[in-house]
């Protein structure tokens, strides 16, 4: 049976620079600081395309964290109860040369590193903060690691799904609207740097990586 098309390699271009994992390793990452009660329903605000602000009440376990965490470690001490969404810290890809040619032709982007703790699980998730596709460059070699994408069926117990394979430090384009979760199943620390492509569809974004080339992303 053939299933939707969410993710494709890009195999012709090369792999992550250097730089880029060593940024990723020794960034601070915060996790998200949302004031609710468990249990309780809770507002999350996204910006939209137009500046305009949508807001939406959601259910999540919640569970203390430290604020921040470098190399896996808390870095300023402080706790406070987060929801299991994704830990990320701010990256500068946007300001390569790759990160210039893309928002030339595909419109505004936003670069950013994902951390995801050893024997973590990032549950089943939409990206819903404007984007539609991603580029994702897995930095820890976690065998280990499952990414998953899943598709609705005629029982909603039941889902089709789909593993996206990462290959160490390669470039995937990935449809992050569609419905999907990491599991980190090892004891390592997980890097990912990304690329969130705000103004352009799957579709657009592949036929335009297909024929890009580069020797680096610097
Ligand atoms: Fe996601």
């Amino acid at each position: 049976m053939n299933l939707p098309e969410v993710f494709v390699h890009l195999d012709h271009l090369p792999p992550i620079d250097q730089y880029f994992v060593d940024q990723a390793y020794n960034a601070i990452y915060r996790f998200p600081s949302i004031d609710h009660v468990e249990e309780k329903p809770y507002v999350r605000t996204f910006v939209n395309k137009d500046k305009s602000i949508t807001k939406r009440a959601e259910f999540e376990k919640v569970f203390p964290t430290p604020s921040a965490v470098q190399h896996g470690v808390p870095v300023d001490h402080q706790r406070h109860d987060a929801i299991s969404a994704t830990v990320r810290a701010p990256g500068d890809m946007t300001e390569s040369r790759f990160g210039q040619d893309l928002q030339n032709a595909l419109g505004e982007a936003k670069s950013a590193y994902l951390y995801n703790q050893p024997w973590s699980y990032y549950d089943w998730h939409r990206d819903l903060s404007r984007h539609e596709c991603a580029i994702n460059f897995v930095l820890t070699d976690v065998p280990e690691s499952r990414t998953l994408f899943r598709h609705p069926t005629d029982c909603r117990l039941n889902y089709f799904v789909q593993m996206l394979e990462y290959k160490l430090y390669r470039p995937v384009l990935i449809k992050s609207t569609t419905e999907h979760c990491v599991a980190n199943l090892s004891d390592k620390h997980r890097y990912v740097a990304t690329m969130l492509l705000y103004e352009t569809t799957f579709e657009q974004a592949k036929e335009w990586l297909q024929n890009y080339k580069c020797n680096s992303y610097l």
